[in-house]
């Protein structure tokens, strides 16, 4: 099933018919102000960088396949780098956006990626974090989350758990992707700003 998944074409067909349910609140939400400078952590082969062409946008992904793909697509800048690794300079970005990625991450490495993000983020940044929930009852999205390529996917409380170490949550929501009212994926939408640490 797994390797179903793994299907270029059936990744992207299924992303297709779904993915403006996925960056759904995003596009209804965010303010970020045109020319803003914005990083994109895991951006892959650069399926958001259409939404991104007014930014001062940096796109990074461990894969440098990904990264070749998204340079020969958009006019923008994309880097290969790992994120749980990649020093920033402090303040350097007003905003990040992190789709679909941590759930291929451990704990240790996403809290890594966390370090790295409140490194560089401004004090009043934010961070825009949509990510796959494993629903805490038998469902479909349950079975699809267990056999996922990322192996942690987690409870939303667990996931709560994980940001509140690093982060202040102003905002949170879950989303339920599907088709037909038939839930597939049990996501959620977050918007962070690193937390106070000054006292
Ligand atoms: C499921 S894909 C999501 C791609 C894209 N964000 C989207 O929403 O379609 C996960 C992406 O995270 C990238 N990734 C995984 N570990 C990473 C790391 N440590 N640093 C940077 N990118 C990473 C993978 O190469 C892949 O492109």
């Amino acid at each position: 099933m797994r390797s179903i998944f793994g299907n270029p074409i059936v990744y992207h067909a299924l992303q297709s018919a779904v993915g403006e349910q996925k960056v759904a609140p995003f596009l209804e939400r965010s303010q970020l102000k045109s020319g803003c400078r914005l990083l994109e952590i895991g951006c892959g082969p650069g399926i958001h960088a259409h939404l991104f062409s007014s930014y001062d946008y940096l796109g990074i992904d461990i894969s440098e396949k990904y990264i070749q793909h998204a340079r020969s697509r958009h006019q923008l800048a994309f880097e290969v780098a790992d994120a749980t690794s990649r020093k920033w300079a402090a303040n350097e970005f007003d905003a990040v956006f992190i789709h679909s990625v941590l759930h291929h991450l451990s704990d240790s490495q996403t809290l890594s990626v966390f370090d790295r993000i409140v490194e560089g983020l401004k004090p009043d940044g934010l961070v825009y974090l949509t990510d796959l929930v494993l629903p805490n009852t038998y469902s479909l999205s349950q079975l699809l989350a267990r056999i996922d390529r990322g192996d942690f996917a987690r409870e939303l409380t667990h996931w709560r758990e994980l940001l509140e170490t690093r982060f202040r949550i102003e905002w949170i929501q879950e989303l339920s992707v599907g088709f037909l009212k038939v839930e597939f994926w049990k996501m959620f939408y977050a918007e962070l700003r690193p937390r106070d640490t000054s006292h």
